[in-house]
């Protein structure tokens, strides 16, 4: 069963879950993939409910995401198991089925064609509305240096090369899986 909630209402909730992880789930050619983000933002843009989220560019989720433009973000609420964030934080689903190895429960979403994840149930379903990688150029040196010395190769989970994508996302739904 999922219950409907007002987003903002859970702005809070959702912005302090960041800082241990919550789970970005794409699925193109019918892979479901979650990966661990800590980065994103909860606001207003172009009148809608909007998150932003930031993936680097060569990361598996950033082909996901070019073939099929959609996402849900999944917070945990109470306990749960951080192995969860742990694994699709560092592992890719290039290499492996995350969903299946680590024995996640899907959720039909209601609206976009990707399934949130059982385990943490606070979901967002969200549609990409714009996309933008993010320009070198305009990156102050101390960020440059703190985020992207370029000593890890792109492919690899800490990869460190790449820039990020940003990726803003209308959130056309939003509840609890219960
Ligand atoms: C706590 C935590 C937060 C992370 N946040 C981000 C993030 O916001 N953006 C990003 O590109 N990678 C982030 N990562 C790294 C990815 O989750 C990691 O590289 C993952 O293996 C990518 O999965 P994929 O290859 O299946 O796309 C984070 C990792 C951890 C452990």
């Amino acid at each position: 069963m999922k219950r409907e909630i007002e987003i903002f209402e859970h702005a809070g909730e959702v912005v302090k879950a960041l800082k241990t992880g919550v789970l970005l789930t794409t699925k193109a050619e019918n892979k479901v993939n979650s990966m661990t983000i800590g980065w994103g933002t909860l606001g207003v843009i172009w009148g809608k409910p909007t998150f932003i989220a930031f993936v680097r560019e060569n990361r598996f989720t950033t082909s996901q995401l070019e073939k099929n433009p959609e996402f849900t973000v999944n917070i945990p609420q109470g306990a749960f198991n951080k192995n969860i964030v742990g694994a699709c934080g560092t592992k890719s689903g290039r290499d492996m089925d995350k969903i299946k190895e680590l024995g996640l429960t899907l959720e039909t979403p209601e609206v976009i064609s990707v399934p949130g994840i059982k385990e943490l149930p606070l979901t967002l379903e969200c549609r990409v509305m714009y996309q933008q990688k993010q320009d070198a150029q305009a990156i102050g040196d101390e960020i440059k240096k703190a985020f992207y010395p370029q000593d890890i190769d792109s492919c690899a989970p800490r990869a460190n090369r790449d820039f990020h994508v940003a990726y803003y996302a209308e959130i056309v739904r939003a509840y609890i899986i219960e």
